[in-house]
């Protein structure tokens, strides 16, 4: 069973698809943490998005390992745990352009399915229902209202030591929506069969319940 949880950044679809993969003891596959890893990987190696021969080497040995641990989702890339530096706002400002790639998207997707085909997964991303898993037996598009969104990644930020005014992160989240929203290869869209929830005055135990629900009734 694959259950495509799609939207844009901060609409709560990480923390939701990890609790609805929980409740129903199935695999959580955060397809973004990939494209974040990739990143990572290029920005470290001093590669340049534009040299596809070397963006193309690197996505070739790229070994992603992906499992909870006490519930936090941990990623490992070629052995070493990047958990915490895949959200720095480094990766974060540039994972947009690199995720653009037509020879980035063609190698993630084929990954994802290879862990989709494998087990039972919930998968997370900007276009797990339209492209990665067209036949995904569920489909879920989260959208929320861009200050509610803002709001969270500040509650979230104000745990870290990174600091941004609420304005900034509007601005970030806005210019992000923007580049995956317009690009030219597997843009973040809404597949016409997917259940659309509006998480702007949900909670997340309503979000999760939405869902699960969902599915016990199709
Ligand atoms: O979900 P996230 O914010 O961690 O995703 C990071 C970026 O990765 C997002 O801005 C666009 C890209 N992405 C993508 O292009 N396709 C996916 N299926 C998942 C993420």
């Amino acid at each position: 069973m694959i259950i495509a949880i799609d939207g844009p950044a901060a609409s709560g679809k990480s923390t939701t698809a990890r609790l609805v993969a929980k409740k129903l003891n199935i695999t959580y596959l955060d397809t973004g943490a990939m494209y974040r890893a990739l990143t990572f990987q290029l920005l470290k190696s001093n590669v340049d998005f534009d040299n596809l021969d070397k963006v193309s080497t690197i996505l070739g040995n790229l070994t992603i390992d992906m499992y909870d641990h006490k519930g936090t989702n941990i990623i490992k890339l070629n052995n070493e745990d990047i958990t915490e530096q895949i959200r720095s706002s480094n990766v974060t400002k540039n994972v947009s352009e690199v995720s653009a790639l037509l020879i980035v998207r063609k190698s993630m997707v084929v990954m994802q399915r290879e862990i989709g085909y494998k087990s039972d997964c919930v998968v997370e991303g900007r276009d797990i229902g339209t492209i990665v898993f067209p036949n995904a037996d569920f489909k879920f598009f989260m959208t929320a209202d861009i200050k509610m969104r803002a709001n969270r990644r500040l509650n979230e930020m104000n745990q870290s030591a990174t600091v941004k005014t609420f304005d900034e992160i509007v601005l970030d989240l806005e210019i992000r929506d923007d580049k995956d929203t317009n690009r030219e290869n597997s843009p973040l869209r809404k597949a016409v069969d997917a259940v659309e929830i509006d998480t702007s005055e949900l909670t997340i135990d309503e979000q999760v319940n939405k869902i699960i629900n969902h599915i016990k009734n199709n």
